[in-house]
């Protein structure tokens, strides 16, 4: 018993953490081709790019995204600094540059100010198809301007990443959950509702009606889909500007041609929301998701700063690209030099060099085998063309 304990420990110790996982060689060359044409294009739009630091305080969070959202009641990697602070591996991105950007003074720049970034994000979640614990967001945030001009040039920018990475097979989906005072209206008839119908849900949701009763409508339980279909619907609860906002982010969309759904479910998981939010799914999962976020600074207990923004997740793109057979860029050297004989390995050697001196990717062939078995490695490089020595 104690010898299979042991050597339980041994194999654990040579695996990676449950969630979390290694990036090898093609796999790199894939995520960072994504996020370089993604930040490609943001700079198009005039977007910089900024970096935050992965540990943040777990205030930031619970403060921003909010209490009772899964994010932060169950999904946080949190850890204790030796002076008893309470930091956090960051689950998401926006509250980070909401407050690099009020603790930058960025209040006095010229408004908005665009940022792009991306990176690797914690959540403790149960891993599965599309869901890890450690994952990467490609995420984009217009700071510092109230107007629904911005929220459509995210969801433009958004598309365009997709598209311009070969991608195209998914639905854009678009809701407005309003500002705080028709968002409270909204939550009295969603929690009446659910209330006269609590025999028809499950035991989450009737949790839920409690804690946060906009996350009745992202329930995925079979049993709760029927009640769901007939709850009532944000936008019916907009007041006059927020119902103004909408339809000018619609008109923007319609004036670009970008195909939309209007989808009264789609209502984010993260507290910072109000006015429009909109995700992209495709094949059952949600690849990205954004919206406006102007409480967020509030929230933060900064001066107001009305922003958007969305967050790419590159896995799952990634995932589905691969499944729907779009060509991935890989990267691959361009010249294999293949070897054979103890005399020509100085020239092979300064071969290779001279050939990376002309700005050229080369593999110097580097295992043995005969000239048959290193051209099988030649091609499986990916190169364009093999340079062959021998005696
Ligand atoms: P989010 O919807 O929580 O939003 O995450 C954005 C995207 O990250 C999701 O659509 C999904 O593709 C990916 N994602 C989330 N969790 C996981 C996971 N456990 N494994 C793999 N991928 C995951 C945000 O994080 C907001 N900060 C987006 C935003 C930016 N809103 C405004 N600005």
């Amino acid at each position: 018993m104690k010898a299979a304990k042991k050597t339980k420990g041994k194999v654990s110790a040579l695996q990676s953490v449950k969630g979390m996982r290694d990036l090898i060689g093609d796999q790199v060359f894939v995520f960072q081709g994504f996020c370089e044409k993604a930040a490609e294009i943001a700079l198009y739009y005039g977007f910089k790019p900024i970096e935050t630091p992965i540990l943040e305080k777990e205030d930031l969070f619970a403060r921003g995204v909010g209490q009772d959202t899964d994010i932060v009641s169950k999904e946080m990697f949190t850890l204790k600094t030796k002076g008893g602070d309470r930091l956090v591996m960051r689950p998401e991105g926006t509250a980070s540059v909401m407050r690099a950007y009020a603790e930058n003074g960025m209040h006095s720049w010229p408004q908005p100010v665009m940022f792009y970034y991306s990176g690797p994000f914690f959540r403790h979640e149960n891993p599965q198809r599309g869901r890890y614990r450690q994952f990467y967001q490609f995420g984009l945030e217009i700071l510092g301007s109230p107007k629904s001009i911005l929220d459509a040039t995210i969801i433009k920018l958004t598309t365009t990443i997709l598209e311009e990475s070969g991608f195209n097979n998914y639905t854009l989906k678009i809701n407005s959950i309003g500002d705080a005072e028709c968002r409270g209206a909204y939550r009295r008839d969603l929690v009446n509702y659910y209330k006269k119908n609590l025999k028809g849900v499950c035991a989450d949701c009737r949790e839920r009606i409690k804690t946060n009763p906009l996350r009745l409508l992202d329930c995925k339980n079979p049993m709760c889909q029927e009640i769901k279909k007939d709850a009532p619907e944000s936008i019916a609860s907009l007041c006059g500007p927020c119902k103004a906002h909408f339809k000018e982010v619609l008109e923007y969309l319609d004036a670009m041609n970008i195909p939309y759904e209007i989808d009264s479910t789609v209502v984010r998981g993260l507290d910072y929301y109000n006015l429009s939010v909109f995700e992209w799914v495709a094949d059952g999962l949600t690849l990205c998701g954004g919206g406006r976020y102007d409480p967020l600074i509030e929230m933060l207990g900064g001066r107001p700063a009305p922003a958007c923004g969305f967050g790419i997740g590159v896995e799952r793109v990634l995932e589905l690209m691969r499944a729907q057979a779009v060509d991935l860029d890989t990267g691959g050297c361009d010249v294999y030099i293949v070897h054979q004989g103890e005399g020509v390995l100085e020239a092979a050697f300064q071969a290779a060099e001279r050939l990376r001196d002309a700005g050229l990717d080369v593999i110097l062939h580097g295992g043995g085998g005969g000239f048959k078995a290193q051209f099988k490695r030649a091609d499986a490089s990916g190169a364009f063309a093999a340079v062959v020595l021998g005696e």
